[in-house]
């Protein structure tokens, strides 16, 4: 970052700079007190940190609308598209050349961005996904039936949340149910990877050894996905894996890094994300009696409940993006170059767009929250977590008579993606 922006009033805060940077400070209050203190008295700062390279802090939700939709202005694949350290980031570029592990949308920009982009977007259109319902469906009904079968008390993150959204895109992307405990795994090695509890090695990493591990699991990730592509070239069948393997981008199959890359984001932006908002509804009424008790007897309202329980948890707290020319925001003179945290959990708090933005109200309306994104990026899977999330709760709400906590709620410590890892509950049956 330019080193003109070293003024004070452009700097924030030590303490709060640190909190951003933690992924413990994810797990609990602190990033929210630190949003809340920053859309009230630097929403456009400068954070500086030892071990990080200098980014933006961008906590009003109009601003990371501003920024978003200039996707020429703003680029997502010049530098880390999330927020990694100065060491770790150097070691990326020693494997890859670049700033970024791998090359899934959301490390790409025009033109590549939009051709890659075309291939699989009309599969994840409401209008494609129509098709699956009955799947999702069926895969919902099994879950409930399994959460019911633990006789009133289970943990709602590890027997229903987790494994629900996982079978979904499983079973959409076309990977055999045997190998879904792998692609779990890898997943929460990669968005969890900063959690102890999921970690390959539980001790505290130093940025080196964080990236040699994340580079381990994108190669476990290519590994299982290349014989997935030789398999859907030779016999072809209705899953978006065959879409992506026989994908052709100027005429030619998708390079394999990119392929991996295609596989990797899709097999794993769909779960972690879904899970966290789905246990994020769970706990929502289970500390609100009297919200549950109108949901469960108006399912219209879970529409509401879905789009509420994605902007109150916003699973997906930040992705940076960097300027490719200097311009002015919010009284802010950006310069080439810089780096620039989207905080999407702040954005959804924005009191300036939310009433009483820390409650959840199901029947909030309008409901502009920006937990999928804005602009060229938003979320490719938005029809498909809104679709799956829905059909779990017309399957469960009316199966209980009442849901409460059991125990402590505990949250993931990671600074890109996270939401509940613990959701004890009781819960009595019609
Ligand atoms: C509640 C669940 C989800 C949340 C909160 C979420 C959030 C996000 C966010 C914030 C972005 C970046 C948008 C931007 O830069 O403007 C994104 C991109 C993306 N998401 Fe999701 N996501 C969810 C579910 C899914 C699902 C189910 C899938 C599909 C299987 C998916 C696939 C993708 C893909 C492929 C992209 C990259 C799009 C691009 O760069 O063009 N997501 N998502």
């Amino acid at each position: 970052m330019a080193s003109r922006l070293a003024s004070d009033d452009v700097d924030i805060p030590a303490d709060i700079a640190a909190t951003l940077v933690n992924p413990a400070a994810y797990a609990d209050h602190r990033i929210h007190d630190s949003y809340r203190w920053l859309r009230a008295n630097n929403p456009l700062g400068t954070a500086r940190t030892e071990k990080f390279d200098p980014f933006w802090v961008v906590t009003k939700h109009a601003h990371i609308q501003a920024i978003s939709r200039q996707n020429e202005l703003f680029h997502n694949a010049d530098l880390s598209t999330i927020l990694t350290a100065r060491a770790g980031i150097e070691r990326i570029r020693e494997i890859t050349g670049g700033p970024n592990l791998v090359r899934s949308l959301v490390q790409m920009d025009a033109p590549d961005h939009p051709k890659y982009r075309a291939l699989t977007q009309g599969w994840f259109m409401p209008a494609n996904l129509g098709k699956f319902e009955a799947r999702v469906r069926d895969i919902a009904r099994h879950t409930v039936a399994r959460m019911i079968e633990k006789g009133g008390q289970c943990d709602f993150v590890a027997d229903v949340a987790l494994g629900y959204p996982l079978h979904v895109i499983m079973e959409i992307l076309g990977v055999p149910e045997q190998d879904e405990p792998r692609m779990l795994k890898l997943t929460q090695e990669l968005f969890g990877a900063q959690d102890p509890d999921t970690a390959r090695i539980r001790e505290a990493l130093s940025p080196e050894q964080f990236s040699v591990m994340m580079q381990a699991v994108v190669n476990d990730f290519g590994a299982y996905f290349r014989a997935i592509t030789e398999d859907r070239r030779r016999s072809p069948r209705d899953d978006l894996a065959t879409v992506i393997a026989n994908a052709r981008i100027g005429g030619e199959y998708m390079p394999d890094h990119d392929a991996t890359s295609y596989y990797m984001i899709v097999a794993t932006a769909g779960h972690d994300t879904t899970s966290s908002s789905t246990a994020g509804a769970i706990w929502a009424l289970a500390e609100d009696p009297e919200q549950f008790a109108r949901v469960r007897a108006d399912p219209e309202l879970i529409p509401g409940l879905v789009d509420e329980a994605i902007r109150w948890m916003t699973p997906v707290k930040h992705f940076m993006r960097s300027a490719t020319a200097d311009t002015e925001l919010g009284g802010r003179k950006i310069a080439k170059g810089d780096w620039l945290m989207l905080c999407y959990a702040s954005g959804n708090r924005d009191e300036d767009v939310f009433e009483e933005p820390f409650k959840f109200r199901c029947d909030r309306k309008p409901n502009r929250h920006i937990a999928f994104g804005y602009g060229a990026h938003l979320c490719l899977g938005q029809y498909l977590a809104k679709l799956e999330m829905r059909i779990l709760f017309e399957e469960l709400l009316p199966r209980l008579k009442s849901i409460a906590l059991d125990g402590e709620v505990k949250m993931t410590q990671a600074t890109f993606v996270n939401g509940p890892k613990k959701l004890p509950i009781r819960f009595e049956l019609n």
